[in-house]
C-alpha cells in the first residue's frame, strides 16, 4: 500500500471557509501534511488534471467549477493513505456520504463535492506531480 494521497480543498469549500475545519480532519484522522499550496487552477490546468474524465458528461461543467475560485491542494502522508483518505472524505456524491465524513458535514452536490482524494496508488504519484516539484515534497 502507498503512503501519500493528493488532496484538493475545493472552491465551494474554500469560498466558504471550510478549508480550516477541513484540513483540522485531515490532522485528526492522523494524516501529515507534506506539502500544501492555495491556488487558483485555470481552466486549462482544471481540463488536464480531469483528463481521465475528458469524454464523461460532466467534464466541461466540472473543469469551470474548478476553475471558479481558489484551492487548497496537498499532498497528505499515512500508512494506507490512499484508501483511508476515501473513508475519511465519504462517497462522491454527499447524499450517499456516510456520517461523520468530510463530504457528508461540507459537500454540497455530486460536482461541488469539497474535496478531492486520490482513486489509487498510481493516481496519487501523478496528482501530486501536477502540482508539486520534487523540491516542494522534501
Ligand atoms: P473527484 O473525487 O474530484 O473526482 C471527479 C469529480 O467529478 C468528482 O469528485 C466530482 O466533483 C465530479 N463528478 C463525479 N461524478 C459527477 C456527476 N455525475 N456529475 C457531476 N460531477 C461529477
Amino acid at each position: 500500500m502507498g503512503n501519500i494521497t493528493l488532496t484538493m480543498v475545493k472552491p465551494d469549500a474554500f469560498s466558504k471557509n471550510y478549508t480550516g475545519k477541513i484540513i483540522d480532519m485531515f490532522l485528526q484522522a492522523g494524516f501529515k501534511i507534506k506539502a500544501m499550496k492555495k491556488m487558483h487552477l485555470t481552466k486549462q490546468q482544471a481540463q488536464q488534471f480531469y483528463l481521465v474524465h475528458k469524454d464523461r458528461p460532466f467534464y466541461d461543467e466540472l473543469t469551470d467549477f474548478m476553475s471558479s475560485g481558489p484551492i487548497v491542494a496537498a499532498i497528505l502522508e499515512k500508512e494506507n493513505a490512499v484508501a483511508d483518505f476515501r473513508k475519511l472524505i465519504g462517497a462522491t456524491n454527499p447524499a450517499e456520504a456516510e456520517e461523520g465524513t468530510i463530504r457528508k458535514l461540507y459537500a454540497e452536490s455530486i460536482q461541488n463535492n469539497a474535496v478531492h482524494g486520490s482513486d489509487s496508488d498510481e493516481n496519487a504519484r501523478i496528482e501530486a506531480g501536477f502540482f508539486f516539484s520534487e523540491l516542494e515534497r522534501i
